[in-house]
């Protein structure tokens, strides 16, 4: 992971977008930064490339990586696969050496195409006098871009300040629909910057519409490559299948444990299971830290983190890790609970929202402990199983306590800039959310002693992308009661081909700000791929009641490796299940601006 940062300008004006980024690129790579500048020869442009570098893998590899010929590479990524990288390698290295000996554009793409793994990347190919950039297929990496009009000057960058007044730069985040070029001989002070674009080949994916001039930033201009070159997709279409009668008759009324009698279902749960294990190993292992031999890694310090609710998906993370990571090494699971109001304040409401399993609820309990959220007693359930399942682990269940206080407080000072350009409701609860946790500062408590904790891992496992494939959320359900699996095919459909801009860069802006990597088993490509392969039924099936129906493909994995009751949990989402949305009491909707990210 690191911070990069590249600054295009045209004329001889000093452009000052550098200043609302340093700050910010600094927290994502804080092992070491370096600069350089590279001039055109005919043409007067000016080319800055900074790079903050986060050392995970191989022999520290300062960037920018400059090549033999000139080229110079910022690489913000992972090489899980596509490119062999050995233990001893550093794959941003690889990927330079690679790119190294490209001449023609159907091969830059060739490279980017094949690597499996999260990117953002900038890339100038200095014999040609070409800039390239862009983003993964799901935008698992941010990437920012503006255009200075004043100064004639397109910057692009992982994160930027939220700047307001006179100061605004109108910050977007570049589409993850394909990868970008600009042809550095053409450009002139007097005309708009123009950007050749190589969309990732799977239309249906990536909606025309994020792909054409629409978003790119005023004072420039795309176009399509007319000769047709893309890049390959790395995952097929979803299967859009739609059952017939007998499909589904099994499925009926049968518990997971009976429906894992079927042979057919065992398939495909084992042909899950192999996916998602293998994406947990190359994502857990080859990480410094890991270095038996390493001193720094005390016997307490894990290198392995994951955002942890005691939910389905958390749970899986957390059973695959175990099976990857040397036993004597802990493994830690951040829970944030964001303090329940007065019970005073909360009874008006309670009534409503009182359901007889949600004891988080129940005023007493309230009272006796603020930060018993719904997703910290599930949590705790959930530890208690992964100690059932591997007693000889050291599973560090880190209790995250956030006042209202310490949530303003760093809401303006950090979160506000990270989860920008995103500005709404569910951006600013799932931001600061994800933040806080991601941190790892908290407490554990073990035999009734409580001691303060700070997690040392340099990796952070998400679940996000299950609820998206396996059909997890409520609004499923009522799509699936409208339209059928028709409805629910497109929902889902929809929803995948929006991960880039509705989440994921905002959460590796976020999770980066701690110098730390987010990663994420359930994008990874063959997983992807895999259940993109699966007709929707087998998936879920909403005929069937909450915490069986959504997942149940999920579900029937989790049973399999062990799992016993957080098999059944229904969804709640982050916002809920930590109570961060309970905390702001306004009448808003999770799709509203939140005024609350506006700053000064
Ligand atoms: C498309 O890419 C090819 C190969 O690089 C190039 O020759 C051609 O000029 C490009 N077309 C446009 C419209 O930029
Ligand atoms: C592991 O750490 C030791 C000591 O720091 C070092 O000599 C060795 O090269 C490292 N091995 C790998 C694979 O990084
Ligand atoms: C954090 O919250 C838990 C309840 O989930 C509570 O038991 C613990 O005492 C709290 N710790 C601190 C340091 O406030
Ligand atoms: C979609 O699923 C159906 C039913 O399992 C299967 O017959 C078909 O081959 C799948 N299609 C693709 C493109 O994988």
């Amino acid at each position: 992971m690191c911070g990069i940062f590249c600054l295009l300008s045209l004329s001889s004006a000093q452009s000052e977008q550098h200043k609302f980024t340093a700050d910010l690129l600094k927290r994502r790579g804080p092992t070491c930064c370096q600069e350089i500048t590279a001039n055109g020869r005919n043409v007067p442009y000016t080319c800055l490339f900074s790079a903050h570098v986060l050392h995970m893998r191989g022999p520290l590899t300062p960037q920018p990586v400059v090549d033999g010929d000139g080229n110079i590479l910022l690489w913000n990524g992972e090489v899980f696969g596509g490119l062999p990288v050995v233990p001893e390698q550093n794959d941003c290295a690889v990927v330079s050496e690679h790119l190294s000996s490209c001449s023609e554009p159907s091969q830059v793409l060739a490279v980017l195409s094949a690597v499996r793994g999260p990117w953002a990347f900038v890339y100038y190919q200095k014999a040609a006098d070409y800039l390239w950039f862009g983003r993964d297929f799901f935008g698992r990496r941010s990437l920012l871009w503006t255009f200075d009009a004043e100064v004639k000057a397109l910057s692009l960058t992982s994160v930027a300040t939220r700047s307001s007044g006179s100061e605004c730069h109108n910050w977007q985040e570049v589409p993850a629909s394909g990868v970008y070029r600009i042809d550095l001989k053409t450009v002139r002070e007097c005309r708009p910057v123009s950007f050749e674009i190589y969309p990732w080949a799977n239309d249906a994916f990536h909606p025309s519409e994020t792909v054409g001039e629409a978003c790119v930033p005023s004072g420039c201009s795309a176009q399509m490559n007319l000769s047709g070159l893309s890049l390959p997709s790395p995952v097929c279409p979803l299967n859009t299948s739609t059952p017939t009668p007998l499909d589904e008759e099994d499925v009926l009324t049968l518990s997971l444990d009976e429906l894992l009698v079927n042979k057919h279902k065992l398939e495909m749960v084992n042909g899950l299971l192999d996916v998602l294990s293998e994406a947990v190993r190359v994502r857990v292992q080859s990480l410094p830290l890991l270095n038996q031999s390493n001193p720094s890694l005390t016997e307490n310090q894990a290198a392995v983190a994951i955002l942890f609710s005691g939910g389905i998906d958390s749970m899986i993370l957390a059973a695959l890790a175990d099976h990857h990571i040397p036993a004597h090494q802990p493994i830690d699971l951040l829970n944030v609970a964001f303090k329940l109001q007065e019970p005073k304040k909360l009874s008006e409401t309670s009534k409503k929202v009182k359901k007889p399993k949600d004891r988080a609820t129940d005023p007493q309990r309230v009272c006796a402990d603020p930060f018993n959220v719904p997703d910290r007693i599930t949590g705790r359930n959930g530890v208690k199983e992964l100690q059932g399942l591997a007693p000889g682990r050291r599973w560090n269940f880190v209790e995250i306590n956030i006042t209202q206080e310490e949530l303003q407080k760093m809401r303006q000072e950090r979160v506000c800039h990270l989860v920008h350009p995103l500005d709404t409701v569910l951006d600013d609860s799932i931001g600061c959310a994800v933040w806080f946790a991601s941190r790892g500062v908290g407490c554990i408590t073990e035999d009734h002693n409580q001691t303060p904790f700070i997690s040392s891992a340099k990796v952070i496992l998400t679940g996000i992308g299950a609820d998206e494939q396996l059909a997890g959320y409520s609004r499923h359900r009522v799509r699936f009661q409208a339209s059928g699996h028709q409805g629910l095919i497109q929902e889902l459909s929809m929803e995948l081909s929006r991960i880039s801009s509705r989440n994921m860069g905002r959460d590796d802006r976020v999770i980066a700000d701690h110098g730390k990597e987010a990663r994420f088993p359930y994008l990874d490509e063959e997983v992807v791929n895999y259940l993109n392969s699966l007709p929707v039924w087998e998936k879920a099936d909403l005929t069937q009641p909450r915490g069986v129906g959504e997942k149940l493909l999920l579900r029937l994995a989790a049973r399999k490796l062990g799992l016993g009751q957080s098999a059944l949990l229904p969804k709640r989402a982050m916002q809920f299940g930590s109570r961060i949305a309970k905390m702001e009491n306004h009448h808003e909707k999770a799709s509203d601006k939140c005024t609350r990210l506006l700053t000064g």
